[in-house]
């Protein structure tokens, strides 16, 4: 077990899934992470989280207390933030953001100093410890602190590395974003299901099921999707005409789309930020 101390900064969704993840793996200890969160009513959930897990409305506590300090406040309240923590953040300790959009330069220029900085973009199946989470690490930041980084979101998923950082907007429109995407898809086809007859339970179950399925087929053959479709698209068979409908209608252009525009607004939120 790790003997750091881990300060996590906000404590919503992300923070909440990421200290649950390194609670169920043991890669700290519960005495050794302590969680920031403005909401009062929040303070005693958290705690909850494992015997020992301490809980702070105190941003700077936290900070001053922790080796790794975790940001997972909404990108447009980091400035704050940083702003809040940098006199007790310094070149000692490793910061670790998942905020969408947030550069490392300018977390290190905000804090001031040569602190290293990793940034990463899980997404919301962390909560499930299924994340697809994509790490890259900035001017200060050395292969040590990479790897700490890496432990810590292996605790709640797969994690990719990225040498490009440029790429974290494309990253956060894909895989960041993502799980809205494969949501309404499923809730699509939970829907035609009922149009065709089914019950919504039966309906949700075999939407789903065969979305875990396909997936785990791609990812255990390392086929190419396209070789899976031709697989099941039999000559005059059901899947060639479904396929022709989704041509038809673009579904490939729309899922572009989206990914494209939520890589744009990743890249806004950036800029959005000052320095
Ligand atoms: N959710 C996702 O799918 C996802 C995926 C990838 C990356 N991210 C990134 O993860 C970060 C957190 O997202 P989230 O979904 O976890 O959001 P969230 O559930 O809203 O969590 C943010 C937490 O920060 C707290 N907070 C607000 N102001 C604060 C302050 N001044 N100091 C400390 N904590 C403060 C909030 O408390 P209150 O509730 O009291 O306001 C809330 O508990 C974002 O930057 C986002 O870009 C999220």
């Amino acid at each position: 077990m790790n003997s750091k101390k881990i300060g996590i900064i906000g404590g919503g969704n992300m923070g909440v899934a990421l200290a649950k993840g390194i609670l169920q793996t043991k890669w700290a200890s519960p005495e050794n992470i302590m969680i920031a969160e403005p909401l009062k009513e929040k303070i005693e959930s958290l705690k909850a989280l494992g015997k020992g897990v301490k809980a702070s409305h105190s941003n700077i506590e936290a900070a001053t207390w922790a080796d790794i300090v975790i940001l997972a406040v909404k990108p447009q309240i980091m400035t704050h933030v940083l702003d809040e923590i940098k006199p007790v953040v310094k070149g000692d300790k490793l910061v670790l953001s998942v905020a969408a959009g947030i550069t490392t330069s300018s977390i290190e220029k905000r804090l001031g100093g040569e602190v290293p900085v990793v940034r990463a973009m899980p997404n919301i199946a962390a909560v499930v410890r299924e994340s697809a989470t994509v790490i890259c690490r900035g001017k200060f930041a050395t292969e040590k602190d990479l790897a700490t980084a890496r432990h810590i979101f292996e605790s709640v998923g797969v994690v990719v590395d990225l040498d490009e950082e440029s790429l974290m907007d494309a990253v956060t429109g894909l895989s960041g974003t993502g799980p809205m995407y494969v949501f309404q898809i499923l809730e699509g086809l939970s829907d035609a299901g009922v149009k065709v007859g089914l019950s919504r339970d039966m309906a949700n179950t075999l939407a789903v099921q065969t979305l875990i399925g396909s997936s785990k087929l791609i990812q255990q053959t390392k086929e190419h999707p396209a070789k899976l479709k031709d697989l099941v698209t039999s000559p005059g068979g059901t899947a060639i005409s479904a396929l022709h409908s989704l041509e038809k209608n673009g579904l490939k252009a729309l899922l572009i789309d989206a990914v494209e525009v939520a890589a744009k607004r990743s890249s806004e939120l950036g800029s959005q930020k000052k320095d």
